[in-house]
């Protein structure tokens, strides 16, 4: 059984990072919902911003035009109020962005295996990066070349297809051991 009254006293806000489909957004609403403190997601607050999608940004201003935003927006996160973050699977790769990150938050990887991250991307087209063409192997090739880098994060979670509550539970006590170790 779950233990919905399972919660932790934040020290500081939470960034999910991983692999588009790792499931940042789904697990980091809950997480917040759980812990009764604010939700972002960056890429929702960027095309509210922009007025515009995601895929269109990419298309009309370019990738390194939405990085920038990206940062800009995970900045002014991770500096405010105890919060949950969860930005786009590329954020943490922008060397500017992962040291915000890894400076001002504690950051979570949500370490999801190939397959579990194929079946949750494939049928869906609002990842420009996984439309320039073959997906699987867009998704091979960047999971290959990202995983090294998701490894720096302060701290790493599997995440499989057990339900969410599970992987709140879950995520919640590694924080909890997290925190114990490093309080000294
Ligand atoms: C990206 C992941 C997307 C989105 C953009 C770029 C990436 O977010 O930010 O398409 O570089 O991995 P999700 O990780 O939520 O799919």
């Amino acid at each position: 059984m779950w233990d919905e009254d399972k919660i932790i006293d934040l020290k500081k806000t939470i960034v999910f990072v991983g692999m588009p489909g790792c499931g940042k957004s789904a697990i980091g609403k809950r997480l917040a919902e759980r812990l009764g403190i604010p939700f972002h997601d960056s890429d929702a607050m960027i095309e509210k911003d922009q007025g515009c999608k995601i895929t269109s940004i990419f298309e009309e201003k370019g990738e390194d035009y939405f990085r920038q935003l990206e940062k800009n927006t995970i900045n002014k996160l991770v500096s405010g109020e105890v919060c949950i973050v969860s930005p786009g699977g590329g954020a943490f790769i922008d060397l500017d962005t992962r040291k915000l990150i890894q400076d001002k938050s504690l950051s979570i990887w949500l370490n999801a295996s190939y397959d579990i991250l194929l079946e949750r991307v494939k049928s869906k087209n609002t990842r420009p990066l996984l439309e320039r063409g073959d997906k699987a192997e867009i998704l091979r090739e960047l999971f290959d070349t990202r995983l090294p880098i998701y490894e720096e994060a302060h701290l790493e979670v599997q995440s499989t297809n057990i339900p969410h509550h599970y992987m709140i539970d879950y995520v919640i006590d590694s924080i909890d051991k997290y925190n114990k170790e490093h309080e000294q």
